[in-house]
């Protein structure tokens, strides 16, 4: 059995599928897929910049054979995402006044919810509103319209289908600051009688942080606000956190380089180790609260295609999901299985 079959008493387990899972270009790789994972995320394809090019362009052809594989495979098919400042539509981008910022929100968000209205299952409306201090980032949404913008974003979405679940998504959700922006976010769209189904913890984390505590403590204070609560972009970085460092030390200096990539062949057998004791601490703490949790879902399935190959450094190589570059489970995925 697969780790879909082994949570399917806790939460659903899920995979963000990139351009050529969902085309199945290689069908041991969707095979894979289909016994491992109980849920999808797109992991570009539904983007405003893809799906909605122009004013009134819509692009559906990939995300129609996006819903389509997770029918077919009989899985929880999550949309990400509706209103983000990043890979955002130039054309959107563009637009200054806040009435027509909001008439393009508004048709964006009601087309493409109407279009799968009754087969995605949940949405993330809004996608990483915040700054790190807590406050609200001035997004092109938050320039033009103001703070106002989300409880809007919810309110059309709800409208247009009331039975798909609505989740705010961001990442560094484990810290202090930006943890009570989120709280204060989600409540603020209470207060509205809006509805909010669920915060989505994008879990983008490392091989030592956030502690299992911050994460405990997180799931506890979203749960807390009568939501639901959903890890949505799971992977465990093992190389060197390089966001102190400015672009042109990184790309100059070679032997900073070599430090930032330090196992470009293969992870070591005592870092393959260390992950899987990670992500069996993780999990364990997903366990415990699993009453609160809807989904787990990891960022990619193997570690040949992740993101963090590239980000935030260009051309590194990371080890950071349960799959190799051979498609063969690593410990990590041993560990996490060992807990049913
Ligand atoms: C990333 C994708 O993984 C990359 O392929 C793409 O180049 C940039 O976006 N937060 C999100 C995701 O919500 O959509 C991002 O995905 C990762 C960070």
């Amino acid at each position: 059995t697969g780790l879909r079959d082994a949570y399917k008493n806790s939460f659903h387990v899920g995979t963000a599928l990139n351009r050529d899972d969902i085309l199945q270009t290689d069908s041991l790789r969707s095979a894979l897929i289909g016994k491992e994972f109980s849920s999808i995320t797109a992991e570009n394809i539904m983007k405003s910049m893809f799906m909605h090019p122009e004013k009134d362009v819509y692009q559906f052809d990939m995300s129609d054979k996006y819903v389509e594989f997770g029918e077919k495979n009989n899985m929880f098919i999550h949309g990400h995402t509706l209103i983000w400042h990043s890979q955002l539509a130039p054309w959107m981008r563009s637009i200054s006044d806040s009435t027509e910022m909001a008439q393009a929100m508004e048709s964006h968000i009601k087309t493409i919810v109407e279009k799968y209205k009754g087969r995605i299952n949940s949405w993330d409306v809004v996608n990483e509103a915040l700054n790190e201090d807590g406050t609200l980032r001035n997004s092109a949404f938050y320039k033009t319209i103001g703070s106002e913008y989300l409880a809007m974003a919810f309110k059309w979405a709800a409208e247009t289908d009331p039975n798909t679940d609505l989740y705010y998504n961001d990442y560094n959700l484990t810290n202090k600051a930006k943890r009570a922006g989120a709280v204060k976010l989600v409540k603020d769209i209470q207060s509205k009688g809006i509805k909010i189904d669920g915060v989505g913890m994008q879990g983008h984390w490392h091989i030592d942080s956030p502690s299992i505590e911050e994460i405990e403590e997180s799931i506890l204070d979203y749960a807390n606000l009568g939501v639901k609560v959903a890890i949505t972009e799971l992977d465990v970085s093992v190389l060197p956190n390089p966001w102190n460092l400015v672009g042109a030390e990184i790309s100059q200096n070679f032997e900073n380089n070599k430090k930032l990539n330090p196992y470009p062949e293969a992870l070591p057998d005592s870092m393959q180790v260390k992950l899987a004791k990670r992500y069996s601490d993780i999990f364990k703490v997903f366990l415990k609260h699993q009453d609160k949790i809807s989904r787990v879902t990891f960022w990619g399935t193997s570690d040949k295609e992740s993101w963090l190959n590239d980000f935030p450094v260009r051309g590194r190589t990371n080890y950071p999901l349960l799959f190799d570059r051979e498609l063969k489970p690593k410990a990590a995925y041993d560990s996490i299985l060992a807990l049913k």
